[in-house]
């Protein structure tokens, strides 16, 4: 069996294995919640203005292509799963272009010139993206100084894979969040769909900190994003899914 450390080090995979299921689950035009929070949520961080270019890191099947293309940005997604940019091309060919490549080790391709690019993003893509500075550095690169780097993740101090969830307060008649852990990164196999597991990276909020920095990118922004109750949830539930964010995004600058 391989060392939690060894684990935590290896680069992350290519989703083939679950590119059928994904695409599936998040439809052509992302799922629920990307259309309700996580892409207006990337779209506000990057104020992107026509003409400008932007870099899509862990694209996926492109469900970000199309909102940047009528803002009339110019839209390169790049993703390790041949399996899901065979969708992202089939489904968004005219809303931007596609690269297969490793987003913590770049490939040399006309399409990703450093410096080339007014922004890039990570939209639910970086917690499962492994090693994280190796990622940002890669981001940081593509950017031109001035250039803006947006991330979209599951909030990593209150959504913690297998470790953190709801619990019951009886006699405050409180719904509360459990945390069991959260300074140690982890990373953390997922349900098993299709025809295997991806895994998914934790570490604390301080990690993505110091990665940007290291990174020559200063945060410039932090916006929490909590889920919409449900009509019918009870008092206690929608008081609990208002108070706890379930999204963060993030906002740096590449300094000049
Ligand atoms: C949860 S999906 C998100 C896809 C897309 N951004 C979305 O919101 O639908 C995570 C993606 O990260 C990709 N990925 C994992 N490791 C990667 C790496 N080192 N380089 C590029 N993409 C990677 C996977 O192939 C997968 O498409």
């Amino acid at each position: 069996m391989k060392s939690k450390s060894k684990v935590l080090r290896a680069r992350s995979q290519s989703w083939d294995p679950v590119a059928s299921w994904y695409a599936g689950w998040a439809g052509r035009n992302g799922s629920h919640y990307h259309r309700t929070i996580a892409v207006p949520l990337m779209l506000e961080l990057l104020s992107l203005k026509g003409g400008e270019r932007l870099a899509d890191l862990g694209c996926g099947h492109g469900i970000l292509a199309p909102p940047v293309a009528d803002l009339g940005a110019r839209y390169i997604g790049v993703d390790l799963s041949s399996r899901l940019l065979a969708v992202a091309r089939r489904h968004h060919a005219r809303h931007g272009r596609f690269v297969l490549g490793d987003a913590t080790q770049l490939p040399d391709h006309k399409l990703l010139t450093p410096g080339a690019f007014d922004a890039a993003a990570f939209l639910l893509s970086i917690q499962d993206i492994n090693p994280l500075a190796a990622a940002i550095a890669e981001a940081a690169r593509l950017l031109r100084p001035g250039g803006r780097l947006g991330l979209v993740m599951l909030h990593p101090c209150f959504r913690i894979p297998r470790q953190s969830g709801w619990g019951w307060d009886e006699g405050r008649g409180l719904k509360y969040r459990r945390l069991d852990s959260y300074l140690s990164a982890l990373a953390v196999p997922m349900q098993e769909h299709g025809q295997g597991t991806t895994r998914s990276y934790h570490r604390p909020l301080g990690d993505y900190v110091a990665a940007l920095n290291a990174a020559g990118l200063a945060v410039t922004g932090i916006k929490e994003v909590a889920d919409n109750p449900g009509p019918q949830d009870k008092r206690a539930d929608k008081r609990a899914t208002r108070e706890f964010p379930l999204f963060l995004g993030m906002k740096a600058v590449k300094l000049e």
